[in-house]
């Protein structure tokens, strides 16, 4: 069991993710220091924070006393040698290979030999951005769910060259954020979202090949198994474009046909029956929030 202890915590990226990471990191008293590419960007982290903790505020989950301390805990930057005294820096930026390796090579310079690297990342390989630093042992996956500081979850990820210390000492990080951790190996999609994902798609194909009609289909998941949605709901919520781009980065790096998108999900992508967000998708919606009207 290794001793780090970590008080300051680096996040790269504010984004949707990075800004709920760094409020849940906050909000259970590390010292957090948020890194974006540009002054905008700041700001518009800073918002996201903002937002994210009036509302919990106004939900009764956080007093004002604890809002201003937990942002007061944060500060913010557009320069990454801000992190140089990180123990543990999530990079939660957008999801390319290339800018997460450039950011992993540039933190391996940054910080001390003993922090920890992690990535986000929802479908890229953990081990292939893990080369970008020159102590690879040290670059782990943490993968938080959206939204950050509501989800319990967190999948813990190990390459095959992870050091069994920084995969403990992740994992009981991930423990003090009040989080239940999963440990799995590097693949697209880890556990939660291939399984998922495998059976959205197989959803899908019922539908397409006219087997049941979708309301049939979301009703068996619903009423039957007591799922709170249906696939082809949960699809249209989702987004058909992103799910078929998961399923695709699933499929082309796994080769498990249960991920090879179901032709339909391609081509309602490209007729813009993007879902909730389009207003058409498996259903037909009067606004993105709306109730379903066809
Ligand atoms: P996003 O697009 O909302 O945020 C990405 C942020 O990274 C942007 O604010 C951008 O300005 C910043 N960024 C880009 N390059 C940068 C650089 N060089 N230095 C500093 N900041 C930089 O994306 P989102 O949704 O927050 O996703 C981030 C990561 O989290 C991705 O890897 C994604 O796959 C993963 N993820 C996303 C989930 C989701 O539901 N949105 C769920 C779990 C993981």
């Amino acid at each position: 069991m290794s001793e780090r202890t970590f008080s300051t915590i680096g996040v790269v990226g504010l984004g949707t993710m990075g800004a709920g990471i760094a409020e849940v990191f906050a909000r259970n008293g590390f010292n957090v220091v948020g890194v974006e590419q540009n002054d905008e960007a700041v700001e518009r982290g800073r918002a996201h924070l903002q937002h994210s903790t009036d509302r919990a505020v106004k939900r009764g989950k956080l007093s004002t006393d604890d809002q201003d301390a937990l942002l007061g805990r944060i500060s913010f930057a557009t320069d990454p040698t801000a992190l140089k005294d990180a123990d543990f820096v999530v990079e939660a930026v957008v999801e390319s290979l290339d800018v997460k390796k450039s950011i992993v090579s540039t933190l391996d310079d940054i910080v001390s030999p003993d922090a920890i690297l992690a990535t986000n990342t929802s479908s890229l390989s953990v081990t292939e951005i893990s080369t970008a630093s020159k102590h690879p042992g040290r670059v782990v996956g943490v993968h938080f769910f959206n939204p950050a500081p509501v989800q319990a979850f967190v999948e813990v990820v190990r390459t095959v060259v992870t050091e069994p210390e920084v995969l403990d000492d992740a994992r009981a990080l991930v423990e003090k954020l009040g989080k239940s951790p999963v440990v799995c190996g590097d693949r697209a999609g880890f556990i939660a979202n291939t399984l998922l994902f495998g059976y959205l798609n197989h959803a899908v194909a019922m539908f397409e090949g006219h087997y049941a009609t979708r309301e049939d289909i979301d009703a068996a998941m619903r009423l039957g198994c007591g799922y709170p949605m249906g696939p082809l709901a949960l699809l249209d919520l989702i987004g058909l474009d992103t799910a078929y781009e998961i399923l695709d980065t699933m499929y082309r790096q796994g080769r498990d046909r249960l991920h090879a998108p179901a032709p339909i999900l391609k081509q309602m992508v490209t007729a813009g029956m993007l879902g909730r967000k389009t207003g058409r998708g498996f259903y037909t919606y009067e606004g993105p929030d709306s109730p379903v009207v066809v």
